[in-house]
């Protein structure tokens, strides 16, 4: 058995999805179901014996050790984040609790379970940190990629509490020998991605008849992925990732957020027109700008490439395509997400 924590949330739930697909293992599922955590996520898979629910805290560690002792998993993937970045410039306070405290005390728990395994199995144990490449900070254009050994510089509440959860994670392996692997990911886009995140609130609010607010000049990149691919790198890293290394993920995708809402808007305008026949980009509002705003993000995947041989099945055009047509069929899961509190946020954030 696996334990993923954070499996109800966008990339989590994707993970879950896939990983039962496509092989015999057990998964056991931990999640506190915050705001961005959903069981509607997770309903292909709720019948399935092969996959153990639990709500809780990651940050809970009775909860946490009593799970390890009874469920005895090989290895654990941690996806438990608060992962919103202008939510944590709002709020800082819930990204410090998990991401920090939270990924400490679920460390101690693995660790005490770890230590008690047979000689074959602590050597076989893997602890899988998903993390982001915001935690290197923000590029120039003419800057190369983030690799590994890029500078840790992280910009806003939310990857500064990433890269602390990092540098505990390395620790464990430095200071106690765990079996530690790291990832950093650049942005994912597809389907269960929560509409407070640019792609799917643009697909939102362009159906919805309202804005699309683009932060400050549009001109901000960032690398998109598929989430599928993301997931199958996970598996990848998890399968043959060695022991105290950090792996980037990223598909090669630059693109500018004008970019991205254009082409969105694009492919809107044939599968969904519009009623008046106009194109959704005269919806296109500029707003206020995300303070600390990131420049540039953009991801050397070479390592997890050339050394496990991993490489993304989507380029952006089928992604995106793929991405728009599922929000198009799944309305509902759109509406029942943005329900009281995600207007609430909406207008805390964006004002009327
Ligand atoms: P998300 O916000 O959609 O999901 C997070 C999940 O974690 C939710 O289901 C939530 O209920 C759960 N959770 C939060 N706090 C918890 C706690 N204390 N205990 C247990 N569960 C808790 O996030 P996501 O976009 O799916 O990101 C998942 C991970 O991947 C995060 O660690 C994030 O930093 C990282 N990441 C995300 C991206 C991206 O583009 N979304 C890119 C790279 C890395
Ligand atoms: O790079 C990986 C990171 O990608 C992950 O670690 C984070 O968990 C994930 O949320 C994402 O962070 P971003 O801040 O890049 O994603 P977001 O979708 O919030 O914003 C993408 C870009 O679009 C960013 O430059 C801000 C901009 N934006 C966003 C929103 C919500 C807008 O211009 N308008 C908006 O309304």
């Amino acid at each position: 058995m696996i334990l993923v924590t954070g499996g109800a949330g966008f990339i989590g739930a994707n993970f879950v999805l896939t990983w039962l697909a496509r092989n015999d293992e057990r998964l056991l599922n931990l999640d506190n179901l915050t705001y961005a955590g959903n069981m509607e996520n997770l309903a292909a898979v709720m019948g399935m014996d092969r996959h153990v629910f639990v709500r809780g805290d990651i940050g809970d560690t009775n909860l946490v050790s009593d799970l390890l002792e009874r469920y005895r998993p090989r290895a654990v993937v941690n996806f438990a984040a608060e992962s919103h970045v202008d939510r944590s410039i709002l709020g800082p306070a819930d990204f410090i609790q998990t991401n920090v405290v939270g990924t400490f005390r679920l460390l101690e728990a693995v660790r005490a379970y770890w230590k008690g395994l047979g000689d074959g199995e602590m050597g076989a144990f893997r602890f899988l940190h998903v993390s982001t490449d915001e935690v290197f900070g923000s590029l120039e254009p003419e800057d190369p990629p983030f690799t590994e050994s890029s500078r840790v510089m992280p910009n806003s509440p939310y990857s500064a509490s990433k890269a602390s959860s990092d540098h505990l994670v390395r620790a464990y392996h430095h200071t106690y020998g765990l079996p530690v692997l790291t990832t950093h990911c650049s942005n994912n886009y597809g389907p269960f991605h929560f509409p407070e995140k640019l792609i799917p609130l643009v697909i939102h609010n362009a159906l919805a008849g309202k804005a699309l607010p683009i932060y400050g000049d549009g001109r901000q990149v960032r690398d998109w992925l598929y989430v599928e691919d993301h997931c199958s790198a996970l598996r990848r890293v998890l399968a043959a990732g060695c022991p105290g290394e950090s792996y980037n993920v990223g598909g090669c995708n630059e693109k500018t957020n004008l970019e991205v809402v254009k082409a969105l808007c694009g492919i809107l305008d044939e599968l969904a027109p519009r009623a008046d026949g106009r194109s959704y980009g005269e919806q296109i509002t500029y707003v206020r700008d995300r303070p600390g705003h990131d420049r540039r993000y953009a991801i050397d995947a070479s390592k997890l490439m050339n050394e496990l041989g991993w490489a993304p099945a989507e380029t952006f055009e089928s992604g995106i395509r793929k991405t728009v047509v599922w929000y198009l069929e799944n309305q509902k899961w759109v509406g029942n997400v943005t329900d009281g509190g995600y207007r609430q946020w909406m207008e805390r954030h964006y004002g009327t």
